[in-house]
């Protein structure tokens, strides 16, 4: 598959992921719900629509599909995982957090709406994610969609990505500046998390065996921490028009980052190895493997 079909199949999804996302966070109140309030659900549907390249809902349908599954249930899985991911960014770009005024190419939500807004609008759309991944037509079987619950909360909380950013945070205000461990922990944390999961959540749901799942973690992991140095070199080297948030906001807000610590080469090679690693943990799938090798590829390769 070429770069090009790639991109093409990420686009396509990314619209499937867009009509759906549209469809649950539309204005039709669920049964046990009062009617939605205008403000809140505007700013959702700020937070969520139009925009985002939906990598991790492309890297769930694509596990599954590895398992020749596809269909609605693997669909709302992957809406919910995006959901909690536009939840983070919502929450991220706040003032006490990366105080970021453009996201997507659009002004951040609590810019175009309030912080106060912004706030219930990162927590409705955490709590609609689990809505969703918790419900009946997720998946027939219950015990898969408790472990998809469970293995969403895990990665998304504590001992996940809103640990890592706390670890993100205090690493600003720290007057020593951490090691390479400690900064691989805090983005295996912040951004590995819900990219691990999406893949997890992909084999998951097709049952993959033991030793699957082991392969799909390792290219998980390899691949979260590879997205998160090119994050941070996009981050150096790109331009606001270009990724759609401002750039060089790391290196000002004293940011722990490898590019920070090892500088840009030593981190281009970082991330040249973690694809490797990502593309050859799958190898035991075979060629049928090769739409997640090329995302881990992308994703170093990507310019936005
Ligand atoms: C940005 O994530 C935040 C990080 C975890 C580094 P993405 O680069 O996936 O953002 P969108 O969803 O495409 O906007
Ligand atoms: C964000 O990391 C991680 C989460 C949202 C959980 P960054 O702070 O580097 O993301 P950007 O650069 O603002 O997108
Ligand atoms: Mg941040
Ligand atoms: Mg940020
Ligand atoms: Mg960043």
């Amino acid at each position: 598959m070429s770069a090009n079909d790639l991109q093409n199949r990420l686009i396509a999804t990314a619209a499937d992921i867009e009509t759906m996302l549209e469809n649950l966070l539309s204005s039709q109140s669920l049964p046990g719900e009062y009617p939605r309030p205008d403000r809140l659900l505007a700013a959702m549907r700020h937070a969520c629509l139009a925009g985002g390249k939906r990598l991790r809902p492309f890297l769930l349908i694509e596990t599954a599909r590895l398992f020749d599954l596809q269909g609605h249930g693997i669909m709302r899985a992957a809406c919910a995982l995006e959901l909690v991911h536009c939840y983070s960014l919502v929450h991220d770009d706040l003032p006490a957090m990366d105080d970021d005024d453009l996201r997507r190419g659009r002004p951040t939500v609590h810019k175009a709406f309030d912080e106060a807004t912004a706030i219930l609008a990162g927590d409705s759309l955490l709590t609609l994610a689990f809505d969703i991944m918790g419900d009946e037509p997720t998946h027939a079987d219950p015990l898969i969609r408790a472990k998809l619950v469970t293995g969403l909360a895990r990665h998304a909380g504590l001992g996940g990505m809103a640990g890592g950013q706390m670890l993100d945070l205090q690493a600003e205000q720290s007057p020593h500046p951490l090691d390479q461990d400690q900064i691989l922990r805090l983005q295996a944390m912040k951004t590995g998390a819900l990219l691990l999961f999406a893949v997890e959540a992909g084999g998951l749901i097709s049952k993959a065996s033991a030793y699957e799942m082991q392969c799909l973690a390792a290219y998980g992991r390899a691949l979260g921490a590879a997205f998160q140095i090119a994050d941070d070199i996009l981050d150096m080297e790109g331009s606001a028009q270009q990724l759609g948030k401002r750039a060089g906001k790391d290196a000002e807000r004293n940011k722990a980052t490898l590019v920070a610590i090892l500088g840009i080469d030593q981190a281009k090679a970082r991330l040249n190895d973690l694809v490797e690693e990502a593309v050859n943990a799958l190898t035991p799938f075979g060629a049928r493997a090769s739409i997640l090798q090329d995302t881990a590829r992308f994703t170093a390769a990507r310019n936005h």
